[in-house]
């Protein structure tokens, strides 16, 4: 068989030589708590000031199709990640049902999803820390709280909690759910708080002219897409996370239900917070006013008088955002531990040690993305990890079509309903959103594939344990 087309078995188990399986100690709870995690975090907490700037109060629309999508997508990851429990997420999706050269092609896209979130977030949080640092007087030089395009020269706070989180991982995948878990009550208590404070001051006014930049993705000069698409396809940023718990598919003690409940139950729960919390602030504040704070939440509490409020939104969320890192790292140890695995990446990677943590992978990741997050802005690492997503995302909607038709009597835990039109409003929602992105970020998603092609053959359509 051609390594174009060469398929893995679905019903193939996990490779289960010691040393490369995953230890499964999670269950549900540990489940949606790693989805919530991964979902909540600089999207809500920043991007939705400069989504509302895009699209007015109508940015509640712009979160409606995001998360619509998404949702879509999550129906089709849980069917995937209850057919295939394996590491992997949507690189194992496509090898399973597309072949391998999509499955490198996937997963090298899942490395700007999964890398450049820890990345990204990791900027986010040193906007936050690099406030409080200056506020307690301590003396670092300005140019070590700034990468190269900013003015400094490394951007020490976010190098700082991308390492401190690559230690966490290392320590274990069960404390780590553990540590992950108490600080996603943190941020959801958070957020609760700033919607009990606004709401009593909610201002129907605030919501007219409703759609100021219009329904559709408008260019604007500075290469920015105004309008309700424009706005959705930043927002998206916020959305996703539910697929990285397909990647603890192996470490889950029952997958088929407990995948289930972890990716819809958390996509679901996380839909319904953004839309209360974007509603609050747009009552409390006009849009033109907060979407232009770099903290728009603690901003709307200020702006209302309320100053200690706005520091504890402001600490909760520096304390609870390393959770977005820590299961993106996790997720992305996972892709490569995988690809290791099936000998497209160096076999040497997929060992696990004694913890059930796989070492080398994950600090190669902590490494990778510390380096990134130290010297690239945040705009341009957020906007490349959402086309890797989308990629991944229509990947997954897609195998679940082929595998659909190539074997429809697969037994399936959990099946998507209406598979016909989820999964393709799925990749069609996922194409339009991709088309919205800039032409610098879609220029650089195929350059970094065409690199990724060329890694594949030169090392992985020779290595394949399928070769
Ligand atoms: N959804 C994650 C966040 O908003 C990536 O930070």
């Amino acid at each position: 068989m051609s390594f174009v087309t060469r398929r893995k078995p679905v019903a193939a188990a996990a490779h289960s030589e010691s040393g490369h399986r995953l230890k499964p100690t999670l269950g549900w709870p540990h489940l949606v708590a790693l989805g919530v995690g991964a979902i909540i975090g600089t999207g809500i907490y920043t991007l939705t000031g400069v989504a509302a700037g895009l699209a007015g109060p109508a940015v509640i629309l712009s979160f409606a199709v995001a998360g619509g999508v998404c949702a879509f997508a999550a129906l089709c990851y849980a069917e995937m990640a209850s057919l295939t429990p394996q590491a992997g997420s949507a690189y194992t999706y496509a090898y399973v049902s597309l072949g391998e050269l999509l499955a490198w092609i996937v997963g090298w896209s899942l490395i700007l999803e999964y890398t450049l979130v820890c990345s990204a977030v990791s900027v986010g949080w040193a906007a936050y820390a690099s406030g409080l640092i200056q506020q307690a007087g301590w003396p670092v030089p300005a140019s070590l709280l700034a990468g190269p395009e900013a003015g400094g020269i490394v951007n020490l706070p976010a190098v700082f909690i991308a390492l401190v989180v690559t230690g966490v991982l290392l320590i274990g995948t069960r404390e780590s759910a553990t540590v992950n878990f108490v600080l996603v009550v943190v941020k959801l208590v958070a957020l609760a708080a700033f919607v009990a404070i606004t709401l009593p001051t909610f201002d129907a006014s605030h919501f007219s002219p409703f759609a100021p930049y219009g329904y559709g993705a408008v260019s604007a000069e500075d290469g920015r897409k105004f309008g309700v698409m424009g706005a959705a396809a930043i927002i998206f940023f916020a959305f996703y996370g539910f697929d990285a718990i397909s990647t603890a598919a192996e470490e889950a003690k029952n997958p088929a239900r407990d995948l289930t409940i972890g990716i819809v139950g958390s996509m679901a729960l996380c839909t319904l917070i953004y839309m209360v919390v974007a509603a609050a602030a747009l009552g409390a504040t006009p849009f033109d006013v907060f979407s232009r704070s770099e903290e728009p939440l603690a901003f709307v509490l200020r702006e209302m008088g309320q100053g200690a409020a706005a520091s504890l939104i402001a600490g909760a969320a520096v304390v609870a955002m390393p959770t977005v890192i820590m299961v993106f790292m996790f997720g992305q140890s996972r892709v490569f531990f995988a690809m290791a695995r099936d000998g497209l990446l160096p076999t040497r990677l997929a060992t696990v040690s004694g913890r059930g943590v796989p070492t080398a992978v994950t600090l190669l990741t902590g490494l990778i993305a510390a380096l990134i997050a130290g010297l690239v802005p945040l705009a341009d690492i957020a906007a490349l990890a959402n086309a890797g997503t989308l990629a991944a995302f229509i990947a997954t909607a897609v195998a679940v079509l082929v595998l659909r038709r190539r074997a429809p009597d697969l037994a399936r835990p959990f099946r998507t309903p209406l598979v016909w039109l989820v999964a393709p409003a799925a990749i069609a929602g996922c194409l339009y959103l991709f088309t919205s992105l800039t032409a610098k970020t879609i220029v650089f998603f195929f350059v970094w594939n065409a690199v990724g092609v060329a890694v594949y053959l030169l090392y992985g359509r020779l290595k394949s344990r399928l070769a």
